[in-house]
């Protein structure tokens, strides 16, 4: 039954008020555990954590920064464990003045900071990616510290390069004459997973970390200006460390902003930064199976005015067939979305040689389409977005949740069907529903869709053009939504990021059902502690358990180090905030958010 304040929502929790402080908090009924934390040991041999005497080796040990995407991984491997697994963990980016108790010279104490060479170092290796074996005893969550299955992915670990973008002329470095090999992953934050088991880890805002005179004066200056390349790198990396100086190597950019894959299961397994998928400012990609077993992965570019991708296998998944699975990847057809005003959706191809992908516009190969996507699909009549981050398929109703999170540079003259509101502050979440929705075959490969706008974010009856259940609530209400999961009812939960800025209140967790009376009614789930957003929605199998990333706790103007704004999660004196995943369950047990039925 429904409880009298949750009116027509299947979600029965007692909502939270909208704040912004110190710490976090969750809808009563609920329990938060922090599970890993920056800075914990994760390999055998990590040594503690000990803010004020890091060093690089010791991060490489331990539990990066700024976690983002969640994954869990069940224990054993093919089963649905739901109290066992392995956490498959995200670590975006740094945040020096959080890090580091004293800056270098010319430190601003915003994110384009001036940092030592041993500064740097540590930086790289809290970058990446971590895998943590974690186990529930009772109701309790705790890592594993010294599992044989801990890993850390570095800024400086081996990757492989596959697919048409490998080995070819603008893939080669110094370091790399046959351009199939790269160091590291970089600014990963959302991601996804394949039905063969493997992981998929999105690098987004790689332009960060290069810079150069040849971002304005290089052969390669309009490709770099296409991707945010600029003269002067956000990090100090290319002072440190000559492959992020453009000026010596041209080519190394081209090597990030591409979806990762590997083995969460095989410490020893060589990630694999798979280009048929498009080098974009990914923020993640998730899959869908169609009815004949080719598989879907869409994806968003974050940033203004940029696109929506669909990648779609040319090969079928083949169940319990590692080798026939293995290198599905390299071999598929890159789409991106144009949204018309009758309600359609059209998948163009990124297929060189096809339309306008000619020799003439510079595109000689497949390796020009796909490492040059944003132009590619410019070409093609793609449509602008407002910020396309997560995009997610409810396996409820087979439809397809893009969350945009905001565009305030959008013009009224720019205002569009998909992306109707001029100074979108808050966001929208679009809802694309492919042939087939709604029965067992939904055709994720098809090259026409539906799609309808979801929820319009902001604050009901205030801001302009909001859209919501007519119900939502004083405190329902969210802003700039970022990544999303279902449970297995098919509620969407949806996480901020920037509603501080974009609105004074705390980044937070929603929940909503997507279907019946309460569909499109938000209401406040999790509240994240001052200067931090939420990623990294991930439930178990069995919903007992939410997973959430809370990422860069204590960010903002005036906060740093010594003086931050909260000191979430340990509350000590002298430790700095810490970004960390914790563990959210329902007291007593039971399915997170309520409603047993
Ligand atoms: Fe890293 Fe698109 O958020
Ligand atoms: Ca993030
Ligand atoms: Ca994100
Ligand atoms: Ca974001």
């Amino acid at each position: 039954g429904n409880s009298p304040e949750a009116g027509p929502s299947t979600l029965t929790f007692p909502e939270l008020r909208h704040q912004l402080a110190q710490g976090d908090a969750v809808a009563e009924g609920h329990r938060i555990q922090v599970v890993l934390r920056w800075g914990d040991p994760i390999l055998a041999d990590a040594p503690d954590f000990d803010p004020r005497r890091q060093s690089a080796e010791a991060q490489a040990r331990q539990f990066g920064y700024n976690n983002d995407y969640l994954d869990f991984f069940p224990l054993p491997r093919g089963s649905r464990a739901s109290d066992h697994g392995l956490l498959v963990v995200n670590h975006e980016y740094t945040g020096a003045a959080q890090m580091f108790p004293a800056l270098g010279e010319g430190s601003d104490g915003a994110r384009r900071q001036r940092v030592s060479a041993e500064q740097a170092r540590i930086e790289m290796a809290a970058h990446g990616g971590s895998v943590v074996e974690v186990r529930r005893e009772g109701a309790d969550w705790s890592y594993v510290k010294d599992s044989r299955y801990n890993r850390r992915i570095t800024a400086t670990t081996p990757i492989r390069l596959s697919g048409p973008a490998a080995g070819h002329a603008r893939m080669r470095t110094s370091a790399d004459p046959a351009g199939r090999q790269v160091l590291g992953m970089l600014n990963n934050c959302a991601g996804g997973n394949t039905p063969w088991g493997t992981v998929l880890t999105c690098e987004e805002n790689t332009n960060y970390y290069f810079g150069g005179a040849a971002a304005e004066t290089g052969p390669q200056a309009a490709h770099y200006k296409r991707y945010g390349i600029g003269r002067e790198a956000v990090y100090s990396w290319p002072r440190h460390e000559a492959r992020f100086d453009l000026d010596r190597e041209p080519n190394e950019p081209n090597r990030f902003g591409w979806v990762v894959e590997f083995d969460p299961y095989d410490p020893q397994s060589v990630p694999v930064k798979r280009t048929a998928l498009g080098r974009l400012k990914h923020e993640g990609c998730t899959h869908a199976l169609c009815p004949d077993g080719r598989v879907a992965f869409y994806m968003g570019d974050d940033e203004r005015f940029e696109y929506l991708y669909k990648f779609v296998t040319s090969r079928p998944f083949v169940p319990d067939d590692a080798a026939a699975n293995r290198d599905l990847l390299d071999d598929g057809v890159l789409h991106v979305a144009q949204f018309a005003a009758d309600g359609t959706l059209r998948w163009l191809r990124l297929v060189q040689g096809e339309g306008k992908l000619t020799p003439e516009n510079g595109f000689h190969s497949q390796a020009d389409v796909v490492i040059e996507a944003r132009r590619a699909a410019d070409l093609l009549g793609a449509t602008p977005m407002d910020r396309p981050e997560d995009v997610e398929t409810n396996r409820a109703n087979g439809r397809v949740y893009v969350m945009l999170t905001n565009n305030t540079r959008r013009t009224a003259e720019q205002a569009a069907p998909a992306n109707p509101r001029p100074r979108n502050t808050h966001g929208h979440v679009v809802e694309i529903i492919p042939p087939g929705a709604g029965t067992a075959a939904v055709d994720h490969a098809a090259a026409e869709a539906h799609w309808g706008i979801f929820l319009a974010a902001g604050k009901p009856g205030v801001d302009p053009g909001t859209q919501y259940h007519r119900a939502t609530s004083q405190e329902g209400w969210l802003s700039c939504p970022d990544n999303c999961a279902f449970d297995s009812k098919g509620r969407i939960w949806i996480a901020t990021d920037g509603a501080d800025d974009a609105a004074g209140i705390a980044d937070g967790l929603y929940a909503a059902d997507t279907a019946g009376a309460g569909r499109a009614l938000t209401r406040c789930f999790y509240q994240a502690p001052v200067g931090a957003e939420v990623c990294g929605p991930c439930f178990t199998p069995d919903d007992t358990t939410l997973f959430l990333s809370i990422q860069h706790p204590g960010e903002g103007a005036g906060s740093s180090f010594e003086q931050p704004s909260t000191r979430w999660p340990d509350f000590v004196e002298g430790m700095p905030p810490r970004p960390s995943v914790i563990a959210i369950t329902r007291i007593g047990g039971g399915r997170v958010g309520g409603s047993e039925t």
